[in-house]
């Protein structure tokens, strides 16, 4: 196995939440006699290996934990894997990975699940899940997609692409404090570079009017100053929720933070419901997961 190294306790944090999810998701969905009748997709978009290795801290709390805890074991299966447990499983998986080994890591599994209909995409997330989403028939499809980026590789069109269909239920890795809350620099609004970055995965411009405002001390001699950042953790998460529910029938209102060791946010972990029908059941059972 290729080593594929990443995250810390966060993304154990990240991989239960998402577990979770699935379960009650495809739980609901077998129970559901007129449900049944569509198919069902687990997407996953920045799909890694299916694996991840455990760095030596987490490996010592699996022994703290126990290792024959099953919500301790997981914790080394990458999301690919986990999906692909899960009982009811889901009727298809897709798995984008660009990283050519990573994505000879994921066909390995088919191995595992012989009967499972697992297709693996050696590309580029974004242009194949474009296409997917403007070609698949969502009168008779379903699906849950699973965005994991490292950093601002969503840009807020594929985000709309992916509500447009009305059909699919996204957790995305919102990139809040590896990317966005860096880019939005301090002494002043950041460089033209960086905010057009900033427009794509806002999908807006208003973030300017959002996070920088005049200063509140006037200068004594009228000399115009520059803006002040006015964005803290907390003010672009509600800023991207708001964003998110512009274009979702449901979007989780406490989007988690995902902290590394020293507590800065790297990630926010969302949730948004694409289809009007289910999505009051399924952003109660996502906020529900992402408070505890
Ligand atoms: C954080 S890891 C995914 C981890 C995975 N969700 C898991 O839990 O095992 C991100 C993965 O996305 C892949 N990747 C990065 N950019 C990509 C892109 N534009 N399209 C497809 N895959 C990409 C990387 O090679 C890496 O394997």
């Amino acid at each position: 196995m290729s080593a594929h190294e990443f995250g810390g306790d966060w993304t154990q944090e990240k991989l239960l939440r998402l577990r979770k999810y699935l379960s009650a998701y495809m739980t609901i969905f077998t129970a559901n006699p007129k449900a049944r009748t569509l198919t069902t997709t687990y997407m996953d978009a920045f799909a890694g290996t299916g694996y991840r290795n455990p760095r030596i801290k987490d490996t010592q709390t699996l022994w703290l934990d126990g290792l024959d805890d099953p919500e301790a074991e997981v914790f080394l299966r990458g999301s690919a894997r986990i999906a692909l447990e899960l009982e009811p499983s889901f009727g298809n998986y897709l798995f984008i990975e660009r990283d050519p080994n990573h994505a000879a890591e994921l066909r390995k599994l088919q191995a595992d699940f012989p009967s499972t209909a697992i297709t693996v995409i050696e590309g580029e997330a974004s242009s194949f899940l474009t296409e997917w989403c403007r070609t698949t028939d969502w009168r008779k499809n379903r699906a849950v997609v699973f965005l994991d980026p490292y950093g601002m590789q969503v840009d807020w069109s594929l985000i709309e692409t992916i509500a447009q269909t009305r059909a699919i239920d996204l957790w995305l890795l919102f990139p809040i404090g590896v990317a966005v809350n860096r880019l939005l620099t301090t002494s002043g609004p950041p460089p033209e570079e960086w905010a057009q970055a900033l427009d794509r995965i806002f999908g807006t411009p208003k973030w300017r009017d959002e996070f920088y405002a005049p200063p509140r001390n006037l200068n004594l001699f009228g000399e115009e100053e520059p803006l002040e950042k006015r964005a803290d953790f907390d003010r672009i998460s509600r800023f991207f929720v708001k964003r998110l529910r512009t274009i979702f029938a449901g979007v989780a209102d406490n989007p988690l933070p995902l902290y590394n060791s020293k507590s800065t946010p790297l990630y926010l972990l969302c949730f948004a419901a694409g289809n009007p029908r289910g999505a009051t059941t399924a952003q109660r059972i996502a906020q529900d997961i992402l408070r505890r």
